[in-house]
């Protein structure tokens, strides 16, 4: 197999990397300490298929649906987009994947692994062990408010993101960077304040990405951007190499492209890497491997 050169020893010229490949085999090519952040949002081993349909809702007298005002809408299918999450031996998968992101890891990097209640505490002790306890910084709650609400339990409306370093002094970390968060009780603190908003803190209020909304890819599991903004303006500096090895639409590559940081993304489903290459149409600075763009323009 190609050796996957990090970004900066390219020498076409591009700036950031998208394989489609088996995370692992893309991963052994690296160079050890070469990468300055990970996010990784691996399948949650919900045991389900993954699978989001788009649609296109168009007014049409003719329409199969009844909208507000009673007008009449027709609904046309895009398309659906899938993968399969189920895996009996997921700590076994995971295993050796995150030996490797911590030996690519620089001794200032971080990683953020993103995860749900099912596996967190599974995940948490096998990164204990990788990293170290002393490397383990923060577990942050995501929470969002979506979809049903159960009568038989509490509602499970949180991700948790697991935020490991690769040494417990040398790590980057810039909160000054990231959007402020509204104060509870404004009118407590003074107008200056308030306008100002303060640092969020490691729980993380934020909606999914909205059904209808411009940030929409149409693939399964797609994270807001804003949650990627965070981290990767916090957790890095502008042209760092930040690594997303579970990458899906390639949330992580759009929060670099807005911050100048360069970026790798590994995904095996070609049907991500046809997201992408829409998400990123355009762009001359991105190297693709493994995956022909012809007929996806
Ligand atoms: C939860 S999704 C990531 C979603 C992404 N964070 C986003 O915002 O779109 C997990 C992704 O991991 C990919 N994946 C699973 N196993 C993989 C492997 N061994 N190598 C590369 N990618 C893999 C799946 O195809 C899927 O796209």
């Amino acid at each position: 197999m190609e050796r996957a050169l990090n970004a900066p020893e390219r020498q076409d010229g591009a700036r950031h990397t998208i394989h489609l490949d088996d995370n692992l085999s893309v991963l052994r090519t690296l160079d050890d300490a070469s990468v300055d952040l990970i996010y990784i949002d691996p399948p949650f081993n919900t045991r389900k298929r993954q699978a989001l349909t788009r649609i296109k809702t168009e007014r049409s007298a003719r329409g199969n649906r009844t909208g507000f005002g009673g007008r009449r809408y027709r609904t046309t299918s895009l398309g659906t987009a899938s993968f399969e999450d189920r895996r009996d031996d997921f700590l076994d998968f995971l295993e050796p994947r995150l030996r490797e992101a911590h030996r690519i890891l620089a001794e200032h990097g971080s990683l953020y692994f993103h995860i749900d209640y099912r596996e967190v505490h599974y995940c948490k002790i096998l990164l204990d062990e990788i990293f170290g306890r002393a490397c383990f910084l923060n577990e942050i709650i995501w929470s969002y408010d979506f979809g049903g609400r159960s009568k038989r339990r509490w509602a499970p409306k949180h991700d948790n993101i697991l935020l490991y370093v690769k040494h417990p002094r040398r790590y980057v970390f810039d909160p000054s960077e990231v959007d402020r968060i509204p104060y509870l009780a404004p009118g407590l603190v003074g107008p200056e304040k308030a306008k100002r908003g303060k640092l969020p803190t490691d729980s993380w209020w934020s909606t999914i990405v909205p059904t209808a909304g411009s940030e929409r890819t149409g693939y399964p599991t797609q994270k807001p951007l804003q949650i990627l903004r965070r981290i990767v303006l916090a957790s890095s500096k502008p042209g760092d190499l930040v690594a997303d090895f579970f990458a899906g639409s390639g949330t992580t590559g759009a929060a670099c492209l807005e911050s100048g940081r360069r970026f790798l993304l590994v995904d095996d489903n070609p049907e991500a890497l046809r997201v992408m290459a829409t998400r990123f149409a355009g762009r001359d600075d991105i190297s693709w491997v493994g995956f022909d763009m012809i007929g996806t323009r």
